[in-house]
C-alpha cells in the first residue's frame, strides 16, 4: 500500500527503507532540509514468517510503484542489532581519533573485535573537568551481517547510498520535530518484534538499548490466554488495545471471558515494556547523573495500540506523546489521506531520508 506519486519531483530526492520484522517502510522526500517535501510513503505489511523471497518482491513492489531507481537511498540495519555505545574522548587530529576510537571500543564492547566493523560518529563536543572533549558513538557489527543486510539490494540493483541504525535515524526526527530537544529526550520504538528504547540529550543520542519484545507479544498472549486464534487476537488488540485492562475490574466474579483474559495478557506485555523502559531510565540517570526526562515519544506499529500512550503516561513522570515524523515535512493532505493515522510506523524510514537530505 502506497501514497503518493510514482516519480520523483526533483532529482535531489531521497529515500529511507526500513525493513522490519512485520513490514517494509519506504520514504522518500524531496528538496532540502530547510524545505523538505514527502511526495512518497508505501507500507507492505509481511505475512508472518514469509520468506526472503516474499520480502523481496513486496520491497520491489514498493519502489515500482514509487518509480525509485537512482535517488540517494538510506537502508537501516535490519535483524540482528548492531552495538552501539556512547563515549567521549579528549579533542584530538581527526587521524588519530579513529585509532583510539578502535582502542576504546575494545575495552567496552564485549565481542572479540575480530570479524567486526567499527564505525563512529563525532556528535559533539563538551567540557569534562576543562578538557575539550568530542562525545562520540561507536557501532560495532559483524561483517557477515553487514554482506547480509546488502545482500538483498545487490540483487534487486539497487544502489544504497547509506546503511545507518534506527536509534540514529529516529533521532533526525527528534531533532526535526521536537523543538526543544534540549533536555532528555526519551524515545521507543516499539515494532512487531523489538523494541529499541534510546535517551538523547541536546539532540545527541546518549544510551540505546534492545530488546526483542514488540506488538507480536501482545497479540500471542492474547490468543494464548483467550484460546483463540492469532488472527482473532491481533483485530481485538487493534480495536481495544489497553482499553481490554477495564474488562479485568468490571466483570463479576466467576468464569472469566475472552475480554477479561485478553486484559490481563495486555497488562502482563505493556507492564514489562515498562519496565524495560524504567530501567533504561534509571540507568542511563545513574551513568549521566542526570535527573527528569522532558518527554517520552512513542513510534513504531505498536504505538497505535489504542490507550497505550495514557497507560505509559500514569507511570512516568514525563509526557508521553506518538510520533508523527511527517509533522515538520509538507505533504498534499489530500493525496496522504489515508496515511494519517499509521504515520508513527513510518518514523525509521523517513528519519533515515531526512539523514541524507542537505
Ligand atoms: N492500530 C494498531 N493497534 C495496535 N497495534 C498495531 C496497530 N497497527 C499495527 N500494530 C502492531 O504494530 C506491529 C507492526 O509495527 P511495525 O510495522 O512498526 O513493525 P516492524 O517495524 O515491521 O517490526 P520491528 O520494528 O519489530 O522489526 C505489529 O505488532 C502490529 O500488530
Ligand atoms: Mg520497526
Amino acid at each position: 500500500m502506497g501514497f503518493g506519486l510514482g516519480f520523483p519531483l526533483f532529482r535531489r530526492s531521497v529515500v529511507g527503507i526500513d525493513i522490519g520484522n512485520a513490514s517494509i517502510k519506504v520514504v522518500r522526500l524531496e528538496g532540502s532540509s530547510r524545505s523538505v517535501r514527502l511526495s512518497y510513503a508505501g507500507l507492505a505489511e509481511l505475512a508472518k514468517e514469509s520468506s526472503e523471497d516474499k520480502a523481496e518482491d513486496a520491497l520491489k513492489s514498493l519502489l515500482d510503484e514509487a518509480g525509485i531507481r537512482k535517488e540517494r537511498i538510506g537502508v537501516v540495519f535490519t535483524g540482528y542489532t548492531p552495538t552501539i555505545r556512547y563515549l567521549t574522548l579528549p579533542k584530538m587530529p581527526k587521524d588519530e581519533l579513529s585509532e583510539a576510537v578502535k582502542w576504546e571500543a575494545g575495552k567496552i564492547i564485549n565481542l572479540p573485535m575480530e570479524g567486526m566493523i567499527i564505525d563512529f560518529l563525532v556528535m559533539g563536543e563538551i567540557d569534562d573537568r576543562n578538557i575539550r572533549k568530542y562525545e562520540i558513538l561507536v557501532v560495532a557489527v559483524e561483517k557477515n551481517t553487514v554482506f547480509g543486510n546488502m545482500a538483498l539490494f545487490k540483487k534487486l540493483g539497487i544502489q544504497i547510498s547509506l546503511l545507518t541504525v534506527n536509534p540514529l535515524s529516529l533521532l533526525n526526527i527528534v531533532k526535526r520535530n521536537y523543538k526543544s530537544y534540549e533536555g532528555n529526550i526519551v524515545y521507543v520504538d516499539i515494532g512487531a518484534g523489538k523494541m529499541d528504547i534510546n535517551v538523547s540529550m541536546k539532540g545527541v543520542l546518549k544510551f540505546t538499548r534492545n530488546i526483542y519484545m514488540g506488538g507480536s507479544n501482545i497479540t500471542k498472549a492474547i490468543a494464548e490466554r483467550g484460546h483463540i486464534s492469532l488472527n482473532e487476537a491481533e483485530s481485538l488488540k487493534k480495536e481495544m488495545g489497553v482499553r481490554l485492562l477495564a474488562a479485568t475490574q468490571t466483570t463479576e466474579a466467576g468464569e472469566a471471558n475472552i475480554e477479561e483474559k485478553s486484559g490481563e495478557a495486555v497488562k502482563s506485555v505493556v507492564d514489562s515494556f515498562i519496565l524495560e523502559i524504567q530501567r533504561s531510565i534509571d540507568f542511563y540517570r545513574a551513568q549521566f547523573r542526570e535527573g527528569t526526562m522532558q518527554k517520552i515519544i512513542l513510534s513504531g506499529g505498536a504505538a497505535l495500540t489504542p490507550n497505550l500512550k495514557d497507560y505509559l503516561a500514569a507511570f512516568f513522570d514525563a509526557p508521553v506523546v506518538i510520533d508523527n515524523p511527517f509533522f515538520n515535512i509538507a505533504y498534499n493532505k489530500e493525496t496522504f489521506r489515508s496515511m494519517e493515522g499509521i504515520t508513527p510506523r513510518f518514523s525509521t524510514a523517513a528519519g533515515t531520508a531526512l539523514g541524507l537530505l542537505r
